[in-house]
């Protein structure tokens, strides 16, 4: 091993900049040479390589998106693109890359390998927190911290007016996001995918409330792989009520943005080291993964797309518990 790879891939999120400094460090460290690929996959297609030295990794720790930049490359998936990435990575003298990224990046990189003799290790870094395998995903903690500063602002508005606010919260099919961030500004429901019956808790919610005065509500509601689903929730329970008081709020891409909160910072670091050991001891398709307290593990790719992250029970029972 001479040369590696090192892209972001898919959705971007809040510390894969402290992983591409982690890993370009690393591998220096360990005499290796590195390339930075631009704009994911399709920048291995279009031969968009930038070298990458210690130092031309200072200064990204603390910012957010991705120096890299990323892209979701509909070429990747025919075998032309594959085998025009191939040819360029081979011209480059690229023996193995470090993927940053979700589901459809490890995918990407399971179907190339299936094919060509290059070598990837993946390190998770979505703010859904939705790989199986990993408790931890980079940009998690930044999104969940911005989620919880959103609503509290929310919160004031919603007081102040006596009204109900439905918000929307990022996580495509996963509702880890929601279900965390609702416990944290203790909403008085969280609507998931995973635990359909917290939905006859909001009826109950929004019966007591209807007889109360002096009450204003949070429901945070997870976009459940359809942004705007919220839209749809709240104007069912206005019909339904009446006289509340409702307002919708989608989040978006704010959830994406911002730097690196420490606890990202440090998850990435640890992974992109993680990642250039693994590949150094000859190991291929396998992911990064963070588990029991922050300890390092591998998964294979082939588990990590195809399993889904478990929301924990735990909190979903806290919240049945607590909302009195
Ligand atoms: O996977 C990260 C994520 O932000 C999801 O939470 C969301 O569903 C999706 O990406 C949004 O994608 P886009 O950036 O293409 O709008």
């Amino acid at each position: 091993l001479e040369k590696i790879g090192v892209l972001t891939s898919g959705g971007d999120a809040p510390g894969m900049n402290a992983a591409i400094r982690a890993v370009t460090r690393a591998a220096i460290a360990k005499k290796l040479k590195v390339v930075g690929i631009r704009h994911g996959y399709q920048g291995m297609i279009d031969g968009d390589f930038v070298p990458l030295r210690a130092r031309d990794v200072s200064g990204i720790l603390h910012r957010g998106g991705t120096v890299l930049k990323t892209a979701r490359s509909a070429e990747f998936r025919t075998e032309e693109g594959r085998e025009k990435a191939y040819q360029n990575l081979k011209k480059e003298g690229i023996d193995a890359c470090v993927v940053i990224g979700g589901d459809g990046s490890f995918t990407g990189a399971l179907v190339f390998s299936q094919d060509y003799d290059i070598p990837f290790v993946g390190i998770p870094g979505t703010i859904d927190n939705d790989m199986y395998g990993t408790d931890y995903t980079i940009g998690y903690d930044t999104a969940l911290n911005t989620v919880v500063e959103a609503v509290d602002k929310i919160r004031h508005t919603a007081a102040s007016h006596d009204r109900i606010f439905f918000i929307e919260v990022m996580g495509r099919e996963a509702g880890l996001l929601a279900l965390s961030s609702g416990i944290a500004v203790g909403a008085e429901a969280i609507l998931i995918p995973e635990a359909k019956r917290l939905e006859i808790e909001l009826d109950q919610f929004l019966k007591k409330g209807y007889k109360e005065k002096d009450r204003s509500g949070i429901v945070i509601v997870a976009e459940g792989g359809e942004t705007g689903r919220v839209i749809k929730i709240a104007k069912a329970v206005e019909e339904n009520y009446p006289n509340l008081d409702v307002r919708v709020s989608i989040l978006g891409h704010i959830q994406r943005g911002g730097k690196p909160s420490a606890r990202d910072r440090i998850a990435a670091t640890k992974m992109g080291v993680a990642a250039v050991e693994a590949l150094l001891d000859d190991q291929k398709s396998i992911m990064i993964a963070l588990v029991k307290n922050f300890a390092i593990d591998h998964v294979p790719f082939k588990k990590a797309v195809k399993l889904n992250h478990a929301i924990d029970e735990d909190l979903v029972q806290i919240q049945s518990l607590i909302n009195i």
